[in-house]
Order: C-alpha cells, then structure tokens, then sequence
C-alpha cells in the first residue's frame, strides 16, 4: 500500500483513474465537513438535542415514544443545512459521473449535498433529511427547503417520520443490494471520508476489493480499510480532490 502525505496524484492512480470503464465511490461524513456538517465520530456524535443523546434522539424507539420530537430535531438539522453549499469534493465527484461509462456514487450521508453538487442516482444507504416516509404505507414525500414539510401521508392519512435510517433499523431495502452488485463488478473504488466503522457500508470496498477493483482512500486519518487500500490519499476530501481538476481529471 502505498500512503501519499503530499498533495499529488499518483501515477499508479492517474493509470488506473483514466483508463477505468466503472467507478464505485463510497462517502461518508468526512465529504461534507469542509461544507460546515460536523461528522459524527467528531462532534456530531456528542450532540444532546434538549438532554436528549444524539443516538437517542435519532432513534426507532423515539419515533414510537415521541414522534414530534423527532421531526423538531430533524427540523432543527435540515434548517442548518438549508444555508451549506456542497464543497469541491461533492463537485468533483458530480463530474466523475460524466466521465466514466459506469460510476456509482454511495453514500452514508443524508444531508443531500452530494444531489445538491449535481449526482444522480445516489445510493443513500442511510436515506435523506430531505425525505419524509408515511410510517404506515411507506409513501415518500419531498421535503422542500422553504415552506412547509408535509405532517401527513397524502395517501393514506397516516403521520409522516423523517425518511432516514434512525438507530435501531435496518437499511432501506434494495439499497445495500444495488451496491453490492456495483461493488462486486468496479475496477476503481474511492473510499472518500468515512471513518469505515459502520458495516454494511464498510464491507462494499471490502467486496471490491475481493473482485480485484483498485482500492483508493481520502482521508486525513487512517481507517480500518487503510490496510486494505491500494493507495491513500492522506488529506482533506476538497483539497485531494481539487487536485484531479487541476490535473484535468475531472
Ligand atoms: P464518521 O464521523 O464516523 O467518520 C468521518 C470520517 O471522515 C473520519 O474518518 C474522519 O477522519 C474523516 N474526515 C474528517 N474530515 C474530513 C475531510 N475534510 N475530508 C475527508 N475526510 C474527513 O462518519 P461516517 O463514516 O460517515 O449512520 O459514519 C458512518 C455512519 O455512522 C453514519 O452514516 C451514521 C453513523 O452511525 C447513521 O446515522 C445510520
């Protein structure tokens, strides 16, 4: 493995960036700290919503116990990130889906910025603030960034819970499964601010790997998967990945 404290790409990275056919990026919190989202391992983790534990508040049991309670904390969240614009890191990876005849982006991020720099057809393993689901027929409602977020469901009458996977849940199915598939069959995999904690999401660069895809970390800090990475990138994700618009690796 090779480790690259400097801001350059490598060559054994540039070979493989430019002649890939498919692409797997996996995100995670890290893509969108320089946008002003703290991540979770690093603050966010910390936060008590009126006493309540961050892990608590975004919680199943709390959306039985007090679901009003749990739309004012997502209230709260998605009124800080109305004003966070998606930084050079989301951009690049918005133009990477151009470039490649196959590309994937995979995302443990909710906050949206990476459809906001441009992404289509993210894979949201953990959903999107800006999301409400009918806690009964599971109906999807767009929450809009001004005015008013739907209370009920438009089908069928029944109250709407923030469309995230909470503590205590499973992840929307399909989802993991559609990245599984990608991941199995990706010649290039970038693992870009995840601090590779979390399974399943940390087994997608795992099973690429196994399928002999070339494993590429960004990240100031070394993670689990470092090990496992052909190259990484030690660094801040919009700083490393300005680089590739410098390079014209856009
Ligand atoms: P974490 O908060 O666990 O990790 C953030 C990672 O980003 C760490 O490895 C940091 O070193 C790295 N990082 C920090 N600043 C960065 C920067 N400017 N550029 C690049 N990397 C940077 O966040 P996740 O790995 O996303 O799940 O956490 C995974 C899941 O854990 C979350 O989706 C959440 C939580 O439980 C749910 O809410 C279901």
């Amino acid at each position: 493995m090779q480790s690259v404290p400097t801001l350059q790409i490598p060559n054994a990275l540039r070979q493989r960036f430019e002649a890939a056919q498919s692409v797997l990026v996996l995100t995670g919190a890290g893509v969108s700290a320089e946008s002003g989202v703290p991540t979770f391992r690093d603050g966010g983790k910390a936060t008590l919503w009126k006493g309540l534990p961050f892990d608590l508040i975004s919680s199943a049991q709390m959306v039985q116990r007090d679901l009003p309670a749990v739309w004012e904390w997502f209230d709260f969240r998605r009124a800080l990130l109305r004003d966070l614009q998606p930084n050079a890191a989301h951009n690049a990876i918005a133009h990477w889906q151009e470039r490649f005849p196959q590309f994937t982006l995979v995302t443990q991020n909710v906050d949206g910025l990476h459809q906001r720099a441009g992404s289509r057809e993210v894979i949201e393993l953990h959903g999107n603030i800006w999301r409400a689901r009918c806690i009964s027929c599971n109906a999807i409602f767009a929450i809009p960034e001004e005015g008013n977020r739907p209370d009920e469901c438009l089908a069928c009458g029944d109250p709407l819970r923030p469309d995230v996977v909470l503590f205590g849940e499973m992840l929307p199915s399909g989802a993991f499964e559609s990245a599984i598939l990608r991941a199995s069959t990706c010649e290039l995999c970038f693992i870009i601010g995840t601090s590779a904690l979390v399974y399943p999401a940390a087994s997608l660069p795992e099973i690429a790997k196994a399928q002999g895809a070339f494993l590429c970390e960004v990240n100031p800090e070394r993670t689990p998967l470092s090990g496992l990475c052909d190259i990484v990138l030690t660094g801040k994700a919009a700083e490393v990945l300005g680089l590739f618009d410098e390079n014209s690796l856009l």
